[in-house]
């Protein structure tokens, strides 16, 4: 999976690719990360990439010839690539929309600035993504949020393939509580199950918990989750019992 992006902040990325997930992931050569300036792009001796907006308004525009041509020239070599930009204003970014980013191989990923992008920019992508409904001083963040959850997908770069699956939000639910030793932490015990070596019973109290969790903290998400039908009875039961809280 080749990440180029485009940003008038190249440093950013660079301790990225050094550590963990990433890190591992790009010393591999599972994943590569490239960070090129949109300065490179420009042709003017102040090397402009923004400029005031017509009709006037506070703030100033990303440029669109510094942009289209890093597109451009980063399209022209390596394989195939979709082009993503960061903004506010796009779609809101997730566990499946990165499973779809994962899968296209190649992304050029422009890092707005400023107040916005000139208009025609927007021609030139393949999507737009926000990660979340506030306001950012830039689109590296959001970059970099994207390249951690895009590479954890790419095959080969967890060591179990089983860990990105049973991640909260992979089956639409969030992940059952975990703990580690020591058994006992200042009165609070692990579960007995956990302990009993019971592995089918491990896994039914996880599937429980994991969608005792969901119901309380986000049962947004129960609609679009993957229950079976022994799922949707302990939901009944536990709705029936007084709430998520109850056992
Ligand atoms: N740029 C500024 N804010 C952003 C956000 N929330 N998501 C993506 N890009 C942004």
């Amino acid at each position: 999976m080749v990440f180029d992006i485009l940003t008038l902040f190249p440093e950013f990325f660079s301790s990225t690719v050094r550590h963990g997930v990433v890190g591992r992931a790009a010393a591999s050569g599972l994943i590569e990360v490239n960070a090129r300036s949109l300065r490179d792009y420009t042709e003017d001796r102040h090397r402009t990439t923004d400029d005031y907006p017509y009709g006037g308004g506070h703030g100033m525009v990303m440029k669109v010839e510094p942009v289209v041509k890093g597109i451009e020239a980063l399209k022209g070599s390596g394989g195939p690539a979709n082009v993503v930009l960061t903004t506010p204003q796009g779609r809101l970014f997730s566990q499946p929309l990165a499973e779809e980013l994962a899968s296209k191989g190649r992304l050029i990923i422009v890092c707005g600035r400023y107040e916005g992008y000139d208009e025609r920019i927007r021609e030139f992508a393949d999507y737009e993504i926000s990660i979340g409904d506030y306001v950012l001083s830039g689109g590296e963040i959001p970059a970099l949020v994207m390249i951690d959850a895009v590479s954890r997908l790419v095959p080969g770069v967890l060591g179990e393939p089983e860990s990105a699956k049973s991640d909260s939000f992979s089956r639409g639910l969030l992940e059952y509580p975990q703990y580690t030793r020591p058994e006992e932490f200042r009165g609070m015990r692990v579960p007995e199950v956990l302990l009993s070596g019971n592995h089918a019973e491990i896994e039914k109290w996880r599937r429980k918990e994991s969608i005792r969790r969901t119901c309380l903290r986000r049962p947004d998400l129960l609609e679009k989750a993957d229950i079976a039908n022994g799922d949707r009875a302990f939901l009944e039961e536990m709705i029936k019992k007084g709430g998520p809280g109850s056992s």
